[in-house]
């Protein structure tokens, strides 16, 4: 049993993180600045001490995360991204910490040659892909001057029940429900290395309690398709006919985002492996739970 914070704790990865540890037995405060955690307070203001004192694992989930809003919105993502980023970690300096985790991204990547490696190039194409990038350097900065132990989980496209309303699945769930089209950002060819939430949540739980610091690892859910065969599966899932619309490719979104995960095998003796399709029921179970 483990004394653990866990920032971003309302939001869709922290909820189900929080629930994940409690039932393993962890000791777990949870921080949002939305209702829905132990503690709501913003992590650009709230007095940390307190807050840290016991505390052998912090995973930072909250930030600012989507690709699409980076350009217009920069500001909320320094501040989501790299300042809480930093305030939490100047605030570590000098306590006996166990490890630190930082929720990064694939979005780290850009267009590089995939499957993507952890020690091969990262050329963010977005914006955000640059705030967590560099939030990833500031935990190497702390970790070389400070000695925090860290590790960044550079997770792929996630998904399950309580995904984020502005997110693909999300969106295209409620569309078919709705008996509205759905929205596709380009020909619908990019491929994503979609992620199911209870994957990544054991991954970070097994990151954290391992011994690996000092490095990004990847979490990718190992059924990389396109964005139209996850919309073929959404039709089949939800049995209705779905229409398309489709819109201009988004500015800052990857072609192609795929996994290698043997580091994450290797170092955390975990790989993810529930089936797209078993995790897209689970999805569309909540979301028609949502609406009963
Ligand atoms: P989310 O928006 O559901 O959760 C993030 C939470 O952080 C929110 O509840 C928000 O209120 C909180 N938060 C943001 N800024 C805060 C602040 N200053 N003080 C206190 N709380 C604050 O997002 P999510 O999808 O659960 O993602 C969690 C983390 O993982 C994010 O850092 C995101 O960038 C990263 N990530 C997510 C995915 C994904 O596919 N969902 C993929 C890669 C990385
Ligand atoms: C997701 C998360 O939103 C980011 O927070 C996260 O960091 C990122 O994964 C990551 O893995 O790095 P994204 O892959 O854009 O970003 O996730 P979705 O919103 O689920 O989009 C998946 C694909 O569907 C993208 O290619 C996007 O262009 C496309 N899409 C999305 C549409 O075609 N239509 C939509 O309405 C929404």
């Amino acid at each position: 049993m483990a004394r653990f914070l866990v920032t971003g704790a309302a939001g869709f990865i922290g909820s189900h993180l929080v629930e994940a540890l409690r039932a393993a037995g962890h000791d777990v405060v949870g921080v949002d600045r939305r209702p829905g955690a132990d503690v709501v307070g913003d992590l650009l203001t709230l007095d940390l001490a307190p807050l840290l004192d016991g505390v052998e694992y912090v995973v930072h989930l909250a930030g600012q995360p989507g690709v699409r809003e980076s350009w217009s919105q920069f500001p909320a993502y320094l501040a989501g991204n790299l300042q809480t980023t930093q305030r939490l970690l100047e605030s570590l300096r000098d306590r006996p910490l166990k490890k630190f985790v930082l929720a990064s991204t694939s979005s780290v990547y850009g267009e590089v040659p995939m499957p993507a490696r952890e020690d091969g190039p990262a050329m963010p194409v977005s914006p955000y892909g640059l705030t967590k990038l560099a939030a990833e350097k500031l935990c190497d900065l702390y970790g070389r001057t400070a000695g925090i132990p860290w590790v960044a989980l550079r997770y792929f496209t996630v998904y399950g029940p309580r995904q984020r309303p502005d997110m693909a699945f999300s969106r295209w769930f409620n569309a078919a429900l709705d008996g509205e089209p759905i929205q596709i950002y380009g020909d619908g060819s990019q491929l994503r290395d979609f992620t199911y939430v209870a994957d990544a949540v054991t991954a970070t739980q097994r990151a954290a309690l391992n011994p690996v610091v000092g490095v990004p690892i990847n979490v990718g859910g190992g059924s990389a398709v396109t964005v139209r065969e996850a919309i073929r599966l959404i039709a089949a899932i939800t049995g209705r006919p779905i229409r398309i619309r489709q819109l201009p490719p988004a500015p800052g979104d990857m072609r192609e985002t795929r996994a290698d995960t043997e580091r994450l095998w290797r170092e955390v003796g975990f790989r993810p492996s529930t089936p797209l399709e078993e995790g897209l029921w689970q999805q569309y179970r909540w979301h028609l739970a949502q609406r009963a």
